[in-house]
């Protein structure tokens, strides 16, 4: 019997295509019009063909797209949260013909995948912005992403011949088939995922070993895709988790795996397609706690809690495990939230990212209530060498 929690809709997309059908698109390749992905897209592209992104097969047509907006679910029903679209400029979609293979190149012109083109339909970046993000705002980074892409949207499947070969966190790239292969190795039936853009800080690793106890293992799933130019690097973000790891966690019942889907920063939203994703991953919990996959003041603290009402549990699959505010208090001697402390706020060791910034350019370590000296250290270094 498979132990394991179902990929979202059932079955764990692969549209890897090998052997003697790979060789044929190449062949056909030649004579295809060409598309040239960039980095966002080319990750987009390998989450759909490894099944991270399942049940997508394909970049989202029109009435995908619309109902995920509109809905948050597909057409098919299935809750989907931020739509996963390819552009094209209106010059490069007159070239392209419905019903026929276009060859998505990378910018060096390494040929990564064909689209099977089904539908070319008109971008509506002021509706995706408003649905999805909440905000017309272009200071919002992932607003911004959505107005710079081109006018039209090219929808179908694809089928992926070339893996892109990634010269950094090769020996943490696991697919969702190896993650789930990993689990169930482990013997693990009840793994909650960790979602994370960011050094992990005391609140991170509290609110982690508090899921960790009532579950058989935690996948740390950092995201090293495109962030925006002032998030921490993913390499500095590794060598923190690496350090971390190595000395406070139960090295069987954590596994470091990289995320390499790009960041939206669309809050509530991006925290169910989080959840989903990581359920492809074989997670069975996920961890939300304040204000997931935010930005700026654009959301609440609590509305990536709060979005997860609007679905019926067994739709979403994994399950959310929520968390308050956390921090350490000084009255409570340990760490704490909102939820659990009685205490006054000043007791509270809480210090903003700006000013944890501030202090790390100085070279002064935050405190360990706040930090483990060993990822401040490295964070310091790092800062010095102009990260
Ligand atoms: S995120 O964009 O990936 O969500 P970050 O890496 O900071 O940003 O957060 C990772 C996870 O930890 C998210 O679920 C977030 O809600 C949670 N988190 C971060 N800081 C705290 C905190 N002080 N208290 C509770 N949850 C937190």
């Amino acid at each position: 019997m498979d132990t394991l929690i179902a990929p979202h809709g059932g079955v764990l997309i692969n549209r890897v295509v090998e052997g003697k059908a790979r060789l044929d698109l190449e062949k056909a390749s030649i004579n295809m019009n060409t598309l040239v992905l960039n980095e966002r897209e080319i990750s987009d592209l390998e989450m759909i063909a490894t099944g991270g992104f399942s049940p997508l097969a394909g970049f989202m047509c029109h009435d995908d797209y619309h109902s995920v907006m509109d809905t948050m679910t597909l057409t098919n029903g299935l809750p989907w949260t931020i739509p996963v679209t390819l552009s094209a400029t209106e010059a490069e979609a007159a070239e392209l013909r419905e019903g026929t293979d276009v060859a998505l190149n990378n910018e060096n012109g390494e040929l990564l995948a064909i689209l099977h083109l089904e539908q070319i339909f008109k971008h509506d970046p002021e509706k995706e912005a408003l649905r999805v993000y909440g905000t017309p705002d272009e200071a919002h980074p992932g607003v911004k992403n959505v107005y710079a892409m081109g006018s039209q949207l090219l929808g179908g499947k694809i089928s992926l011949l070339e893996r892109t070969e990634y010269d950094q966190f090769n020996e943490y790239r696991r697919d969702p088939i190896e993650t789930r292969q990993l689990f169930k190795k482990n013997g693990w039936r009840r793994v909650v995922g960790f979602q994370t853009r960011n050094p992990i800080h005391r609140a991170h690793e509290y609110i982690q070993k508090c899921a960790l106890e009532t579950v058989d293992g935690l996948m740390i799933h950092p995201l090293v895709g495109e962030t925006k130019s002032d998030d921490i690097p993913a390499d500095v973000r590794m060598n923190c988790y690496e350090t971390l790891m190595a000395k406070y966690y139960p090295a069987d019942r954590v596994v470091l795996s990289v995320y390499p889907a790009a960041m939206r920063y669309a809050g509530p939203r991006e925290a169910v397609f989080h959840a989903l994703i990581r359920k492809n991953y074989g997670c069975t919990h996920f961890i939300v706690g304040r204000d997931h996959a935010g930005v700026g003041g654009y959301y609440g603290t609590f509305d990536a809690h709060l979005i997860f009402n609007k679905f019926e549990p067994e739709a979403i699959g994994i399950a959310p495990m929520f968390f308050d505010y956390t921090f350490h208090c000084k009255s409570c001697g340990g760490m704490a939230s909102y939820k659990t402390c009685p205490h006054d706020s000043s007791e509270h060791i809480t210090l903003s990212g700006t000013k944890v910034r501030e202090m790390l350019r100085a070279g002064t370590c935050p405190p360990p209530e706040f930090s483990r000296p060993e990822v401040a250290e490295v964070l310091i270094k790092a800062m010095k060498s102009g990260a």
